[in-house]
């Protein structure tokens, strides 16, 4: 089935996969440290190859494509992210957090090697991850270099994603505000950092920014609230990792608090608020409105 803008135009899902496939082949020609200890090669190439949807870098490179900015520079901000990303997947994976054995239909990392090697290969991913954006984007312009270095930094630390993980581990609060604040920390600070840095390699303006950011912020908080959603009505096989742990594991969630039908109609308003700031880019952000259903919708 062909979207409804374009008849010559691949569907979502086909847009994506195009997408996942050019991102995987320059993941793995450009980040490879020449001078790492071949188990610690072998780690990283193990997560590396289970897949996973793409869905930040996606993001880095459709919201940079708004101001024009073509894959070619926008793929190392995105190799960046998914970096983070995916140590941030084999930390949260550990027995001493969420202790789960399968990712992306695969083992875990802390099973198919051992917990240290699983802590350690997100440490070299973290770290080489500002290797990549500083190497990559000093030449091309340092200002441009130091915000992407600054945003993911502060996406990534105490005041984001790590900071979220506490609040998961821990909760200070079961209300409303917390468990907002919670998803806005753990899952929104990477996917705000995402959408942010395509404004931030446009150059673009201080409305263009705040815009990217907002769009960023609603579709943080709908793939959180789906994430939790596929955690009681997901389909194992598909979602890749073990469901209806949540409960178990003691996680309080926006379904804990409204139930289903209601935690669905708030991510319908977070789309309809993400999409209100697309609709300002025209056509330009045809997919980007396509990807915005597609993370309530998708069933992995
Ligand atoms: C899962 O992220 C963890 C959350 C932040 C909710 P993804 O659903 O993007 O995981 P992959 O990368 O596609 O496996
Ligand atoms: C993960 O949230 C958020 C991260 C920062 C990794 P979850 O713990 O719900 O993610 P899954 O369900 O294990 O992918
Ligand atoms: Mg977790
Ligand atoms: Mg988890
Ligand atoms: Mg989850």
């Amino acid at each position: 089935m062909k979207n409804k803008f374009n008849n010559s135009q691949p569907n979502f899902i086909e847009y994506l996969n195009i997408f996942t496939n050019k991102f995987e082949k320059f993941y793995n020609q450009k980040y490879f440290i020449d001078s790492a200890p071949n188990i610690l090669k072998e780690s990283i190439q193990y997560i590396n190859s289970t897949g996973g949807k793409r869905i930040r870098p996606f993001l880095v490179c459709e919201c940079a494509k708004l101001f024009d900015i073509k894959f070619e520079i926008s793929i190392y901000a995105a190799i960046a992210i998914e970096m983070v990303h995916t140590y941030s997947l084999i930390h949260d994976d550990l027995p001493a957090m969420d202790d789960d054995d399968m990712r992306r239909g695969k083992k875990t990392l802390h099973k198919k090697y051992n917990e240290a090697i699983a802590i350690l290969s997100g440490d070299a991913l973290l770290t080489d991850s500002f290797v990549i954006l500083s190497d990559n984007y000093r030449n091309i312009d340092l200002n441009i270099c130091l915000k992407l270095i600054s945003l993911l930094s502060k996406s990534a630390g105490s005041g984001g994603m790590v900071g979220g993980q506490i609040l998961d581990l821990f909760p200070e609060n079961n209300n409303k505000k917390s468990v907002n604040l919670m998803n806005e920390m753990k899952t929104g600070a990477l996917i705000r950092c995402a959408t942010s840095f395509g404004a931030i390699l446009g150059n673009a303006s201080k409305k263009d920014c705040k815009n990217m950011y907002e769009y960023g912020n609603s579709i943080g908080k709908v793939f959180q609230i789906k994430d939790d959603l596929l955690d009681l009505q997901g389909d194992e096989k598909m979602v890749g990792k073990r469901i209806n742990k949540d409960k178990d594991n003691g996680k309080f969630s926006f379904i804990d608090l409204y139930g289903e039908g209601k935690t669905k109609k708030i991510a319908l308003t977070y789309i309809s608020q993400a999409k209100d700031i697309l609709a300002s880019y025209g056509t330009k952000s045809n997919y980007l409105i396509l990807l915005t259903d597609y993370i309530l919708d998708r069933n992995k």
